[in-house]
């Protein structure tokens, strides 16, 4: 009998690419780049985890203006795709698959979050239409309320899609396997696909067609660049993190699976969370690969999605960051180190790069008690 362990366990191909294992690491920003710039520590942490069958690196702007947050890497600069190379070099040299995610904030961005030395210091971010998200972000200068994003143009429009291609040239420069494309959580393109933070009357807002007609372009676009066969895309349905609404969910997810399902995309990524209900419907919409970041959090329940038949593999987020060889954890059943939430995001090593792992066992780090 096969048990749910096993299922996890056997290889599958994801595009271009065959993965030695099902379990893969979910984005995860850590603001830990050298401003954005990816660093060796950066790399080491990637290497610790290549065992996952796939790592999707934490989100990465496409663009100056694409930044959400303090110190997370780009994919636009010459010196950006030298710091990917070494997170590339330590993945492949541990025999590991990574895609980078490229996350364009849109309006969930600050003008004191870009660096000083960009050229978009001090702007607004931009976004479907002039709608503020309620709430307040981390600047590096402290907690500020969400601004009024500049709404852009139809040119701004084409540009951004364009600066998506850009980026996913730029890491396969850099040597990465290919990108996953961030369309969850409330940034640009979760905008684009809401019912709030989208207001537009021309061709890229209005009706169902009109909101998810950015993603699509998106995706197009970047699949034309380097092959649909390196390329993923994230969806969280109904997930309202960055005060994002959206009425008729299921109707605007079937519709946009619907849609890209001609690309032929490497896989689908599904972040579930308010609606678990929509996953089944989607997996029966949607004819190639998904990868399923389930709404359960046990680990049992989440390998048990495999051998269930409703997705083709699983990804951790949490569990990865705090086990760097959660990949031999699952397997044996070992248990599992505690997750530090203060360190998650930026800092240096610590919480980073010490979790202990079989072969490290690091005992001064104060999250290496195991979960009972
Ligand atoms: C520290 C941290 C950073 C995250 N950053 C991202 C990100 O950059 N992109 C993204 O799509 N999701 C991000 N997420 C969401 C995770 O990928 C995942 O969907 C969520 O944590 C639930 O999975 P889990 O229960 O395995 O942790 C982040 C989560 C955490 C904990």
């Amino acid at each position: 009998m096969t048990t749910a362990t096993d299922a996890a366990f056997t290889p599958v191909t994801i595009g271009r690419y065959r993965a030695r294992n099902r379990i893969v690491m979910a984005p995860m920003t850590r603001n830990r780049a050298n401003d954005t710039v990816p660093t060796p520590l950066m790399a080491q942490y990637y290497g610790q985890r290549a065992s996952a069958g796939l790592i999707i690196t934490e989100g990465t702007q496409p663009s100056a203006i694409g930044q959400g947050y303090p110190a997370t890497p780009g994919l636009h600069t010459a010196e950006q795709v030298g710091g990917w190379k070494l997170v590339a070099d330590a993945v492949h040299a541990a025999g590991g698959l990574v895609f980078a995610q490229l996350m364009h904030a849109g309006r969930i961005g600050h003008p004191d979050v870009y660096p000083e030395h960009t050229e978009v210091a001090g702007a607004l971010p931009v976004g479907p239409s002039a709608v503020a998200a309620t709430g307040s972000v981390f600047t590096g200068r402290g907690m500020a309320e969400f601004p009024t994003p500049r709404a852009l143009s139809a040119d701004g429009v084409q540009d951004t899609v364009a600066e998506f291609a850009a980026a996913a040239r730029a890491a396969i420069d850099a040597g990465l396997d290919g990108v996953e494309i961030h369309a969850a959580n409330g940034y640009l393109l979760h905008q684009f696909l809401s019912t709030n933070a989208n207001r537009r009357t021309d061709t890229w807002g209005g009706d169902v067609a009109g909101r998810i007609s950015f993603t699509v372009a998106v995706a197009q676009a970047v699949a034309d660049e380097i092959g649909a066969d390196r390329v993923g895309l994230r969806i969280s349905p109904a997930n309202p993190f960055n005060d994002i609404v959206e009425d008729g969910h299921r109707e605007t997810y079937l519709a946009l699976v619907a849609a890209l399902e001609p690309l032929a995309l490497a896989y689908l990524h599904v972040a579930e969370t308010t609606d678990p209900g929509l996953t089944p419907l989607l997996r029966k919409a949607w004819s190639g690969v998904l990868v399923l970041n389930p709404a359960e959090q046990t680990a049992a329940e989440h390998l048990s999605v495999i051998q269930d038949g409703a997705a083709d593999l699983v990804s951790f987020a949490t569990k990865f960051l705090a086990n760097p060889d959660l990949v031999a954890r699952l397997r044996t059943g070992a248990p599992l180190n505690t997750p530090d939430r203060p360190t998650f995001y930026g800092g240096d090593h610590r919480g980073y790069t010490d979790y202990p792992s079989a072969d490290h066992p690091g005992a001064d780090h104060p999250s290496a008690a195991p979960v009972a």
